[in-house]
């Protein structure tokens, strides 16, 4: 059996597969299908500083293999966050990141400031959701205010930090150099691709807000092209996510240079998928007769 560990930003993992921000909550939902300590972590649903109920329904539309969805970082602020879910994701024996959002860099801090004093082993910062006004991806589409967010939260950030990143943008390997000069310690790519669906019928948008993001199999061709593009540009670990339905996905993102794997969308379609990966990356491992996960990433051929 090949060993699944790794090691992410100095926190130990029990493999390379994590459950992605956003197609769940906070675990409790998913713990009842899983067991959770099979993987190598889960990212809490987006927190920001105070409670939001999301976006105006519908805001969800199946496309041809993927989603687009408009949810609004629906989410309890990140007091209760750390009252009512923070203490069950701790209770989990599995690696437990904080996803944090907001509309100002002080808005990040401050919630990223609470999460720290809480506790968890790692914050992924989203300047990347396409979803909110103000705030969010607005960050996250060019280098100076990616760099400028990073800069202000380093400072009250005690955790490893990730920045999740948009694909939204001409160059996302400036981006992810322009976090990591200040003091990112990895970054996770693809966030959702800007998308819409209507109907002809109706002549209509789909989704209330008209646009939202697109996620699933349909955006991984362009999540492999990111994440081999930022492996190359910077040199703290790169996290893969963008259409991760089976073990052999994530082993292509792996090979492409990202040290871990989120998976996301395929949780909607099965919710058992995650620990399913796990067990088919194992397989490919001992298949390809490498000892180790660690030993994969960024071993593409060119
Ligand atoms: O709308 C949302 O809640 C999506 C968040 C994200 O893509 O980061």
């Amino acid at each position: 059996m090949a060993d699944m560990k790794i090691n992410l930003c100095g926190v130990e993992l029990n493999n390379p597969i994590i459950m992605a921000s956003g197609t769940f909550g906070f675990g409790r939902e998913m713990a009842a299908y899983n067991d959770l300590s099979r993987l190598g972590g889960i990212s809490s649903k987006g927190i920001t500083r105070n409670p939001r109920p999301g976006n105006p329904t519908p805001r969800i539309a199946e496309t041809p293999s993927g989603c687009i969805n408009s949810v609004g970082l629906e989410n309890p602020g990140v007091e209760k966050f750390i009252e009512r879910e923070l203490p069950f994701m701790k209770s989990l024996d599995t690696g437990v990141i904080v996803n944090v959002s907001g509309s100002s860099v002080e808005e990040y801090c401050e919630t990223v400031e609470l999460v720290c004093a809480a506790g968890a082993d790692m914050i992924e910062l989203n300047i990347s959701c396409p979803n909110i006004k103000g705030g969010g991806m607005a960050f996250g589409t060019s280098a100076e205010p990616a760099a400028g967010v990073v800069k202000e939260v380093r400072k009250v950030c005690t955790l490893p930090l990730m920045v999740k990143l948009s694909p939204n943008v001409a160059d996302i390997a400036a981006i992810a150099k322009a976090v990591e000069g200040e003091g990112a310690d990895a970054v996770s790519l693809i966030n959702t691709l800007s998308a819409m669906a209507i109907d002809a019928r109706t002549r209509r948008p789909i989704l209330k807000q008209i646009m939202g993001g697109l996620s699933g199999p349909a955006v991984k061709p362009v999540a492999l092209r990111m994440v081999y593009q930022v492996s190359q540009a910077v040199k703290i670990p790169v996290v893969g996510l963008g259409g991760v339905t089976t073990g052999i996905d994530a082993a292509e993102f792996m090979i492409c240079g990202a040290s871990a794997v989120m998976v996301g969308t395929a949780n909607l379609m099965d919710p058992y998928s995650c620990v399913r990966i796990v067990d088919e990356l194992n397989d490919y491992l001992d298949e390809m007769g490498i000892g180790s996960a660690a030993e994969l990433v960024g071993t593409l051929m060119v």
